[in-house]
């Protein structure tokens, strides 16, 4: 029997091959072959022992495999902005509004494009090779969603970006914005966004959701909505989003993004609306280090949290994903693209420090976000595309508690990355 020449043989794995199962064994990637115009590499094999040779091997030594990090939420056209033009003193929401409305006029193609490239490239480099990032279609010139979709062209090689049509200034907020989420729509968005709390009445909040349905209806788009990004315990857009989903049949492809005013609710509400929400199939996306930090602003003590109720959602098994929503930016001037941050706050904020309350902080991470996309072929097995990442981690638990390095990133059969853990050494 003749060995196997592989492109990529990975040994000695700890590969999470599901949620709930581990196993050590090697896995071999195919050399590419090219179909319909487009090269590919898959998962060739995964056994405990491959015969073989290939032109890259790695000894894992027992670490961690993982499916990549999915970004399920991050605004890439003002990544990389904090302190332009001027610092958000206050650390509001509505200062954070204010200061972009300034720096967005002064956007270009290119400033997006370099901005955003430069950000997915930290990221990818952490480990992350899908991402969700919103464009802000509230300008004529529609700049920011133009740089994005160009950006989405540019990476697809190495990662998968989805562009949502983000009205930042409401739907009904000035005239010409319906006619903006239209054009965003015929451009080549893949979702459709909306702000329903920041529209001027809660009319208009409950008719811009109903135009949002429309349209995802007529153009067969995702929907991803900013949803009750407020303290306000009596903004209550989500029952509205809830209910479009159940009668609209499209639960899954909704997704209701920080809902950080449902750890406001009371309780009898707050059940009440749980168990609508178990109908839907939504996913719901918590911006954890975000969330802490901008909710709560006008409070004194005690303070809230102001993050959605992550543990009582997945506790009703709901598909729950986490996301930075902002890196470097007005609203939040702190974070690197490591999504591990993002998993050690939910784990933290939102007091999920059991194992297997650990466990799915990470799994937010990975697998649901890949949910919230919609992501066919997410995950490794015989037949899928390679996308992989290598853990400086025995498990999920240790990988989170130390925000481990990710070794090697492989995308699309191809090793992107390779980061050397920060080596101590004492000096007597
Ligand atoms: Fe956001």
């Amino acid at each position: 029997m003749t060995s196997q020449n592989y492109e990529l043989l990975l040994r000695r794995c700890k590969l999470l091959s599901a949620p709930d199962r581990t196993e050590i064994v090697d896995i071999a990637i195919s050399a590419p072959c090219t179909a319909n115009g487009t090269v590919s590499r898959t998962i060739a094999a995964i056994a405990s022992h491959i015969d073989g040779t290939a032109a890259i091997e790695l000894d894992v030594q027992n670490q961690l495999v993982s499916p990549p990090f999915v970004e399920s939420h991050i605004h890439l056209d003002s990544a990389l902005t904090a302190g332009e033009p001027r610092w958000n003193e206050s650390g509001t929401l509505f200062e954070g509004i204010e200061i972009w409305h300034d720096r967005k006029q002064t956007l270009s193609l290119e400033d997006v494009k370099q901005r955003a490239i430069a950000t997915l490239k930290q990221q990818a480099a952490q480990g992350v090779l899908f991402v969700r990032s919103h464009a802000d279609v509230s300008e004529a010139s529609l700049t920011a969603l133009v740089a994005l979709l160009e950006v989405r062209e540019d990476v697809k090689d190495w990662l998968t970006l989805q562009v949502v049509a983000f009205p930042q200034d409401g739907i009904y907020g000035s005239p010409k914005n319906q006619d903006l989420m239209e054009e965003a729509l015929k451009m080549g968005v893949d979702v459709i966004g909306g702000i329903p709390h920041y529209e001027l009445t809660r009319e208009d909040g409950v008719n811009s959701v109903h135009q949002i349905f429309k349209w995802a209806e007529q153009y067969d788009r995702l929907i991803d909505i900013h949803c009750d990004e407020i303290d306000d315990d009596q903004s209550r857009f989500l029952e509205v989003v809830a209910a479009c989903a159940i009668r609209h049949g499209m639960g899954s492809r909704v997704t209701a993004s920080h809902t950080t005013a449902f750890g406001s609710y009371n309780n009898a509400y707050a059940f009440k609306l749980l168990g609508f929400l178990q109908r839907t199939q939504l996913n719901f996306i918590a911006n954890p280090l975000i969330n802490i930090t901008l909710q709560g602003r006008t409070d004194t003590y005690p303070k809230r949290r102001g993050v959605t109720r992550v543990k009582e959602l997945w506790q009703q098994g709901i598909n729950v994903s986490l996301g930075h929503d902002c890196i470097q930016d007005p609203w939040y001037s702190l974070g690197t693209g490591n999504m591990l941050d993002v998993a050690s706050m939910a784990v933290h904020v939102c007091q999920m420090t059991g194992m297997a309350e650990i466990d799915a902080c990470y799994n937010m991470v990975t697998w649901n976000g890949a949910k919230t996309l919609n992501l066919e072929e997410y995950g490794i097995a015989v037949g899928k595309p390679a996308n992989l990442i290598v853990l400086d981690a025995c498990d999920r638990y240790d990988a989170i508690r130390r925000r481990a390095t990710v070794r090697h990133v492989i995308s699309q059969g191809k090793l992107l990355t390779k980061t050397s853990p920060a080596e101590v050494t004492w000096q007597e």
